[in-house]
């Protein structure tokens, strides 16, 4: 095959494999160990369970969800027939986002008839056809959490505390935090027809989109980075919510204060998805250049019930985990190495390799870890593989040795080499003794 017709992967995804020089950030497998492993370790902290809904769901669960009138569910959506099988109402839709198919989960379970409140978390792709960029892909990785059951605006303030605990556990310092409210189904009426008269007047020098916006969606005119100085003397919904929003709103603040959270209110938070009532909240990182949302959340307090749970307010966040990624190189965040493997077997010649492969086999057995050569090298070149693995034993066999029924085992930062029956070689590789 020549290299044109070679196969790649498509636009906007990528391959995560041991990182190699000049590898990006998100690729690099070490990360993702690492980052997978620190984001439990907060959750267990905090007593959020993980759930893994599928990947793909009935494309009307983000039309209702998700929203109509916003860009993912009219531009970005990877949607894909049904072929025709009994019972299939839909098409079906690569998860964009993560939030709609962990309620429907918990819902759809019945697991609100075990418990009021569920604190979920989850971690895997999503898919959004967008224009791919630094930090814009199509498969894309979510961290999250969803908190589904109470509207104590404490637990607003917790699904903060999860995720700064998330950044500082990654060595991720610089990070804003910007809040704002969206008021509720009551008034968030009054809200939009303030808006609507500001925007109105000045309609014809804003840009197509937001003239699109104005109609359907005005809050989003809100958010737009072109207009942006013509939004500076906007309303914002904190000064028009009702009276029990604003202070729900006064409460998540005071409780971040509590907390000890730094944060801003930013009228121009309005959230890119439909669900959200009250809080509203994003995370940026000047790090990351055009893509800044480090990640997103807020409170949607009539998804639970619109997808026929009981009528309980839920908050919850997602991150982009490429996004933590390029963060994390950016402050020059320390990723654990691999650990690494109790040996390299090594065979002193040819005869001896299927002596090798057996007692790497009753290694591995005995609970250790390590690997052989597979390509018939030279010993120097196998030591050179032990090196390059960082084992911490060489277990050698040659004819003479496995004749008397033993190994030769060297430590290999500097240590005597000895010869002990196979068994002994074991137990000395896992005391780490000599
Ligand atoms: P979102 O703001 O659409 O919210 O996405 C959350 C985060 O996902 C963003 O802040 C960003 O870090 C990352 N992200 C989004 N699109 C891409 C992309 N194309 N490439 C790379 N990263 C991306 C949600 O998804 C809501 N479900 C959050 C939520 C959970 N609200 C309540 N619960």
């Amino acid at each position: 095959m020549n290299r044109e017709n070679a196969p790649s992967a498509p636009d906007g995804t990528y391959d995560v494999y041991p990182a190699q020089a000049n590898s990006e950030p998100w690729t690099r497998l070490e990360g993702w160990l690492h980052l997978e492993r620190l984001v439990r370790g907060v959750m267990d902290r905090y007593g959020y369970v993980e759930v893994r809904p599928p990947m793909f769901e009935h494309t009307g669960l983000f039309h209702k969800s998700t929203g109509e009138v916003t860009d993912i569910v009219e531009k970005e959506m990877f949607t894909v027939p049904h072929k025709g099988e009994a019972g299939d109402r839909d098409s079906f839709t690569f998860r964009p986002e993560v939030t709609p198919g962990a309620v429907r989960l918990l819902v759809q379970n019945g697991l609100f008839k075990v418990r009021n409140l569920w604190k979920v978390w989850y971690l895997g792709p999503a898919f959004r056809y967008e224009k791919p960029q630094k930090g814009r892909h199509r498969q894309f990785s979510q961290i999250g959490v969803e908190a589904a059951g109470s509207g104590d605006p404490l637990l607003d303030v917790e699904t903060i505390a999860v995720y700064v605990d998330i950044l500082k556990a990654a060595g991720i310092a610089r990070f804003d935090l910007r809040l704002n409210t969206m008021g509720c189904r009551d008034c968030r009426g009054a809200y939009r027809e303030a808006l609507k008269a500001y925007v109105a007047p000045t309609l014809a020098q804003r840009c197509e989109n937001c003239r699109r916006r104005f109609e359907r969606n005005v809050f989003r005119v809100l958010d737009c980075k072109k207009d942006s100085a013509l939004n500076e003397a906007a309303p914002g919904a904190a000064d028009h919510v009702c009276g029990p929003c604003k202070e729900h709103f006064a409460a998540v603040r005071a409780g971040l204060d509590l907390a000890g959270i730094a944060h801003r209110v930013d009228k121009r938070i309005v959230r890119g998805l439909d669900y959200y009532t009250r809080t509203v909240y994003e995370f940026s990182s000047a790090a990351l250049g055009a893509q800044d949302a480090l990640g997103g959340g807020g409170r949607y307090d009539t998804l639970v019930g619109s997808m026929g749970g009981p009528e309980v307010g839920a908050v919850g966040f997602a991150a982009g985990v490429e996004r933590l990624f390029i963060a994390m190189e950016a402050e020059k965040a320390a990723v654990p190495p691999p650990p690494a493997p109790d040996f390299y077997a090594i065979a002193a010649d040819e005869a001896s390799r299927k002596e090798a492969f057996r007692a790497a086999q009753a290694l591995r057995a005995a609970g250790l870890s390590g690997d052989l050569d597979f390509e018939a090298r030279s010993v120097k070149a196998q030591m050179r593989s032990a090196n390059r693995l960082g084992a911490r034993y060489a277990v050698i066999l040659d004819g003479a040795e496995v004749a008397a029924g033993k190994v030769r085992i060297k430590k290999m930062d500097g240590g005597e080499e000895r010869s002990v029956p196979l068994p002994e070689a074991a137990s000395i590789l896992r005391g780490g003794q000599p």
